[in-house]
């Protein structure tokens, strides 16, 4: 039997496995997001001086990070594990030094037909990956290109290295972006800027992508994973449940109107005063001392 089959068949049986009621599958959770190499394609690690951040690596050095389908459930399955691990505050995901990701799996996409795309819902489930209530934080490196640039999207904040590249290069294969490039760019970046890299396939630089708002900092690239730690770190020091919720309104900006927003916002500011960890937070402040949040 080949090592692809074997993985295949361990990860079909931690899918069963999860399928189980929450406290039979709590170790075997635990023994998959701790260990590297159970995975086919990723890499999956707990790091930071507190072991409160989750990081993914995506591990096909050989195809620059494809993203094929079974990278794809690697990563959602590593994702709803790091969410069910209560010491888990934040969660870095990151590629090599080469690529992030240099999109969907071009090879695997190849023979694919209409009809087989629509009854497999072909992409659908990549979504899954925004439905993770921890904070996300994109650590890239070199290329982030077509599905790689929107998997990048998908995540909550995004450091890069300073040789970083950044595109929507489907044009130049036939195709458009199939994972939220032509939605997401143009709010993250404005239309014309979005529209240069669909219609063109151009790839731009950190420096560009940090001075239109797709990224927030960048850094040598020996640096990037360790600083993308750092501010999980800093994130996973705070109440997990305020993180979620404030999490849930910043979103809640790309789906509403401004005065539905601001109503959501409201309605869950005022829903942090059902919390301890709100008031422990400004009890703390008060009395000068660190807060001591129990997720509460
Ligand atoms: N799918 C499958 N294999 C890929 C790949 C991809 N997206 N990108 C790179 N590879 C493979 C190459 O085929 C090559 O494999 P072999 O050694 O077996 O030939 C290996 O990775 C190294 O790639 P290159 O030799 O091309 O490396 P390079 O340094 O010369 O170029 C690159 C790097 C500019 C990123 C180039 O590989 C490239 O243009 N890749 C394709 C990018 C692309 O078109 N992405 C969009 C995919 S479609 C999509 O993502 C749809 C969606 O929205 C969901």
């Amino acid at each position: 039997m080949s090592a692809s089959r074997v993985s295949q068949i361990l990860f079909s049986r931690v899918l069963q496995a999860t399928r189980k009621p929450q406290h039979l599958v709590t170790p075997v959770i635990r023994y998959y997001a701790c260990q590297t190499g159970n995975y086919e394609s990723i890499k999956t690690e707990i790091v930071g001086e507190k072991k409160n951040v989750g990081l993914i690596t995506l591990n096909r050095p050989k195809a620059l990070n494809a993203l094929c389908d079974q990278l794809i459930k690697e990563i959602i399955h590593a994702l709803e594990h790091f969410n069910t691990d209560s010491s888990i505050g934040a969660i870095v995901i990151t590629g090599s030094e080469k690529a992030f990701a240099a999109g969907a799996d071009i090879k695997e996409m190849k023979d694919k037909s209409f009809a087989e795309n629509l009854k497999s819902n072909f992409i659908d489930s990549w979504h899954d990956v925004s439905k993770s209530k921890k904070p996300l934080i994109a650590a890239v490196n070199g290329y982030a290109l077509g599905g790689g640039n929107e998997l990048m999207m998908m995540c909550d904040i995004v450091y890069a290295g300073d040789k970083a590249k950044f595109g929507q290069p489907e044009i130049a294969i036939g195709t458009i972006p199939g994972a939220g490039g032509t939605q997401k760019l143009p709010r993250f970046i404005g239309k014309s800027k979005a529209m240069e890299m669909v219609l063109t396939g151009n790839m731009i630089t950190a420096e560009e992508a940090e001075r239109s708002g797709l990224v927030s900092k960048i850094f040598p690239p020996d640096k990037v994973v360790g600083e993308a730690v750092k501010l999980g770190e800093k994130i996973a020091s705070h109440s997990q449940l305020v993180v979620s919720l404030a999490k849930e309104a910043v979103n809640a900006a790309y789906e509403t109107t401004l005065q539905q927003g601001l109503e959501y916002e409201q309605k869950l500011f005022n829903s942090t005063f059902s919390l301890a960890d709100r008031k422990e937070g400004m009890t703390a402040f008060l009395e000068k001392r660190p807060p001591k949040f129990t997720n509460e």
